[in-house]
């Protein structure tokens, strides 16, 4: 039997509820629209926001992307996203991260209205989150792991829950998540880093154990608890001459040597990834529908 947690077909459940969702909202006269905005020229973020357009267009989600070049100011990039706030037809706003070094990623995400903020990264949306408010948006990678831990059937209440990597995007707000007083959630939580200590010891104790790191490869076969649940978070690219293009994708978890004392494993790909895709367009239709009531 396998003991894979299968991505693909998680991410095709929430689709299919999502499109349910975009066929009401439709049938009420609400066209679901998402805004992406990148700058410059980074081929892995072309890549990423090819996908989500193409997610978008299968659900009936009406999408359309700004591309600015990479000399944009941050003066510009602020102007168009306080366009986009003010655009009534626009539900969502993503501005695919990593931005220029002359941007500040904070005055960015600051700026795009909490209500379009579809990818949770807006203080009030981070805030909210602390604060076990429902109200706000999740980020959608950390909310997409939590939404496939439950759709496992894994045990959150009272695990412990290792995550590696404290980075805003994945690390802090998956913390944040497993740690409220909530249904599928009650973990103890601890969250390694650059500067932990022996971080292998901390590894070995988890029943749920979520690589964030950005290091290709890093979690080895004898740092996994027999049996824990192993989410790899990871997308790194390394040179390999036998490769084509020289080079390949590999996630944050050795997988062939990690599957074998795992209780449960996500795949990379087709573990994590298609679910912050189904984690945005669900954020998404949420926002549409929230701005249809009001
Ligand atoms: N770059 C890598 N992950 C993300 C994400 O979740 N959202 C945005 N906007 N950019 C990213």
């Amino acid at each position: 039997m396998t003991n894979l947690i299968d991505g693909r077909a998680i991410a095709e459940q929430i689709h299919s509820e999502t499109a349910q969702r975009v066929t009401a909202l439709k049938s009420r006269g609400v066209q679901p629209s998402l805004m992406f905005v990148r700058v410059g020229d980074d081929p892995a973020s072309k890549v990423y926001v090819g996908m989500k357009e193409k997610t978008a267009a299968r659900l009936g989600i009406l999408s359309e992307t700004r591309v600015l070049p990479d000399s944009t100011t941050e003066s510009e990039l602020l102007a168009l996203i306080h366009k986009l706030n003010a655009d009534s037809a626009v539900h969502g706003i993503l501005v695919q991260a990593p931005l220029p070094r002359h941007i500040s990623e904070t005055n960015i995400y600051s700026t795009v209205l909490p209500q379009k903020d579809v990818d949770g990264f807006h203080p009030e949306n981070v805030g909210k989150l602390m604060l076990g408010d429902k109200t706000g948006f999740l980020p959608c990678t950390p909310a997409g792991v939590h939404e496939l831990l439950i759709r496992s059937g894994t045990k959150m209440d009272g695990a412990e829950v290792v995550v590696l990597g404290r980075g805003n995007i994945v690390g802090k707000p998956m913390a944040a998540i497993l740690i409220q007083k909530d249904k599928n959630a009650n973990a103890t939580v601890t969250v390694c880093h650059s500067k932990t200590r022996d971080i292998s010891a901390h590894c070995r104790r988890a029943d749920i154990l979520i690589a964030a790191l950005g290091s290709p490869e890093f979690v080895k076969a004898d740092m996994i608890k027999p049996g824990a649940v192993v989410i790899d978070v990871g997308v790194n690219r390394i040179s390999d001459p036998a490769a084509k293009g020289g080079s390949r994708l590999v996630g944050d978890v050795d997988f062939t040597a990690v599957q074998k004392v795992a209780g449960k494993i996500t795949p990379n790909p087709g573990g994590v990834g298609p679910m912050t895709i189904a984690m945005l367009m669900q954020n998404t239709v949420r926002a549409a529908e929230l701005l249809a009531k009001s």
